[in-house]
């Protein structure tokens, strides 16, 4: 069944646990998400992206969610518009029956302009009150997202800040966030706290303390009915990027947020947790092997097949580990 973000998230705070949201793009990755989900009675937040809208159009997407809730009905699903970089695309994607939208007015509509309170608080205001009106869940972003390590905001085309950002944006300020979340009325809230959207978040292996989490704490103590967002929460696992690399790819080393660390978050507050480069990899990396082991083969159900595999098995591990296995 289709349901709103908010009854999942208050669900998932009431029971101390976290929820993936991860993006979706093709009938591969929503088929891995629903058989991970199904398999272990979890509820799904999938989420599209500008991106996404792009490379698979707007009815394609909201039918390929529509037909996970028709082949899947006793799992509840939350169709989330992720990034939206205007009131009207979150207006378009409420008409199109999304149940929850992202207004990400800490970047101007270009999607790489860091933006001032005021603008974040008057687009975010404006998309709340339609939202609401349509029984639609509102997240909005406080802070822009970026590594600690480097200032930059990472990989993704057309949702991050360009340029080098500075230690107190990287950061979201506790009573900023507060302030923003009584101006705007958001039901969650995107916050920043040393990730970054991409594989390259980290050059070095991550040896704990990569989170703010003294950050995350101080946050969710002054807003405790918000319920806190973490975007570029991929986990970047170095398995795939091994069989990437063997099997002809060239990424360099490189690392993600540690499961673990997100779990951390997760007892501090966080609730949705923004997962997207980990099933490219995972789907890159199937892909790569099975083309290597198997050159003669031309089906592309053959090695399409497998990523769903490699994305659900992560899909898996993600809804047991963060606590959303059996809350379905
Ligand atoms: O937030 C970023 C997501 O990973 C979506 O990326 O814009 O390439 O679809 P995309
Ligand atoms: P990753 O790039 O870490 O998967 O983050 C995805 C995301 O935040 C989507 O909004
Ligand atoms: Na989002
Ligand atoms: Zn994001």
């Amino acid at each position: 069944a289709l349901v709103s973000m908010r009854q999942l998230l208050d669900h998932a705070a009431e029971f101390s646990y976290g929820l993936p949201a991860f993006n979706v793009n093709n009938l591969e990755q929503m088929r891995a998400i629903m058989e991970a989900a199904d398999k272990t009675d979890s509820p799904v937040i999938v989420q599209a992206s500008a991106g996404a809208r792009k490379y698979a159009g707007a009815p394609f997407l909201r039918h390929l969610i529509l037909a996970a809730i028709e082949e899947f009905p006793h799992i509840p699903v939350v169709m989330h518009q992720d990034h939206g970089t205007s009131p009207a695309i979150c207006q378009r994607s409420i008409q199109l029956g999304f149940s929850s939208v992202m207004m990400d007015g800490s970047l101007a509509e270009d999607g790489k302009t860091p933006t001032d309170y005021d603008y974040n608080v008057s687009v975010t205001r404006n998309v709340v009150a339609l939202a609401h009106a349509c029984g639609v869940s509102v997240e909005g972003e406080i802070g822009c997202l970026g590594s600690l390590e480097t200032g930059q905001a990472g990989e993704e085309d057309g949702v991050g800040a360009e340029g080098i950002l500075d230690h107190s944006q990287l950061l979201t300020d506790p009573e900023e966030a507060a302030q923003f979340v009584r101006d705007t009325g958001v039901d969650a809230l995107a916050i920043a706290i040393g990730t970054s959207h991409g594989a390259y978040k980290f050059s070095r292996p991550p040896t704990g303390d990569i989170l703010a989490i003294n950050r995350i704490k101080e946050i969710h103590a002054r807003i405790p009915n918000t319920h806190l967002v973490m975007h570029g929460s991929s986990s970047v696992p170095q398995d795939w990027l091994k069989i990437i690399n063997e099997f002809g790819g060239e990424i360099p080393e490189t690392y993600g947020v540690p499961v673990e660390e997100i779990v951390e978050g997760i007892k501090h507050g966080v609730r949705k947790v923004n997962i997207d480069t980990d099933l490219r990899l995972a789907s890159t990396g199937a892909i790569r092997r099975f083309l290597a082991a198997h050159p003669s083969e031309f089906d592309p159900r053959k090695y399409l097949k497998e990523t769903v595999t490699a994305m659900r098995d992560i899909c898996i591990a993600r809804y047991e580990a963060f606590g959303a296995a059996g809350q379905a």
